[in-house]
């Protein structure tokens, strides 16, 4: 099988992870935080030991600024459910996944909040003035993606989260595909809060992912509940990452995420990066003098993460996702993103697309292949 969905959950995992997740179920799979006997002390530095490797991959101060949550979609309602009043005005993207576009809409419909989705071109690149122009208005929050799932497209977060500080407005990234591939630098970058997923390019377990909150956001906890601290005060407590982690953790896929993030921070994501942009152009090259596919984000030689989208004419999306897997063995993602502003962008609200999305082990070969199998398909 090639496996080119690594946009969705990256596979296969590292055997290190699988064994680090073995070990964990085996000998440290007690309630971290609840309890002081041996095992459970042993869960807590489970715990304390990822989010080090987490605060080292994003340059953040205090690995407490850091909590777990089972993914990017759950960190994104926390960020944003938990910031956001009666009345405020955010500013987001055309090429927001759903995780952020429905938290949003839904605030619309019962906090009466106002959304500017700031466009982007044809290839799902954003003007940095359009956003500087939604800032006109009074704004709480900027939230945007840092790599769109859909076109791979980059967004220049930095430059972002310079505007949203000069207008003394938050700034919320969404960091579900650039996570482990793009250099992350929360301080540098002025970022209040990060969603991210473990299961992607941080190559740990599905059911884990954070959110980071720099430590000036008081943001009000999503989920309330026992936290093992504090548990005489009827109130959630203020210490973090108690407040925002109540509930059993997902402490065996914790111990996975640590070593996928170890192994990341060991590659580090410019090689990792650079290898699957390089993997992106060969594709394209591939793909684009194929009659009838239409490729979608930005243009060849541009920045982009490991996502090639394409539409092939007189075909549905998902004939073509169904004949790679079972004629090819071929798995790629297919139809409607969860990104329906974004397909407006590039126009395939309609048609849907084609994805291929590679990660740190895929091969040229593997490359090769698609670019065969869709020159058959295409005859
Ligand atoms: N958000 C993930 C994707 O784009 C699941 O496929």
């Amino acid at each position: 099988m090639i496996y080119l969905d690594h946009a969705a959950t990256s596979w296969p995992k590292p055997p290190a992870v699988i064994q680090a997740m073995q070990v964990a179920m085996e000998e440290s799979a007690a309630n971290p935080g609840r309890g002081s006997h041996a095992m459970a002390v042993k869960a807590s530095r489970v715990l304390f030991e990822s989010r080090m490797q987490l605060a080292k991959l994003f340059c953040v101060k205090n690995p407490n600024d850091i909590a777990f949550t089972n993914n990017t979609t759950v960190a994104l309602n926390m960020a944003i459910k938990g910031i956001l009043q009666e009345g405020d005005h955010v500013v987001a993207t055309m090429v927001e996944h759903n995780s952020v576009r429905r938290p949003l809409e839904y605030l619309k419909r019962t906090l009466g909040i106002t959304v500017d989705y700031v466009k982007v071109n044809g290839k799902g690149e954003l003007n940095l003035n359009d956003v500087e122009i939604a800032l006109k208005q009074p704004t709480r929050l900027v939230v945007c993606t840092h790599s769109s799932n859909l076109l791979g497209s980059i967004l220049p977060v930095e430059e972002i989260g310079a505007l949203a500080r000069k207008h003394g407005v938050l700034f919320l990234v969404d960091a579900a595909q650039s996570a482990g591939i793009l250099d992350i630098d929360v301080e540098r970058m002025h970022i209040d809060m990060m969603a991210f997923p473990g299961h992607k390019g941080l190559l740990g377990p599905q059911g884990t992912g954070g959110l980071y909150i720099a430590p000036q956001v008081d943001l009000e906890p999503l989920i309330h509940g026992g936290t093992g601290s504090q548990s005489e005060e009827k109130e959630q407590p203020s210490v973090r990452p108690d407040r925002y982690e109540a509930g059993t953790p997902n402490t065996v896929g914790i111990a996975g995420l640590k070593v996928g993030v170890q192994k990341v921070i060991e590659l580090t994501p410019k090689r990792i990066y650079s290898h699957e942009w390089n993997l992106t152009q060969q594709l394209m090259d591939g793909l684009v003098d194929i009659p009838g596919i239409t490729l979608l984000g930005p243009d060849k030689g541009a920045p982009r993460t490991g996502i090639v989208s394409f539409v092939v004419e007189k075909y549905d999306s998902s004939e073509i996702a169904f004949r790679l897997d079972r004629e090819y063995g071929i798995a790629v993602r297919a139809g409607f993103h969860c990104t329906p502003l974004a397909h407006y962008a590039v126009q395939t609200d309609k048609s849907g697309a084609v994805r291929a999305s590679v990660g740190v082990d895929t091969t040229d070969v593997e490359m090769d292949t698609l670019i065969k199998a869709m020159k058959q398909l295409c005859k």
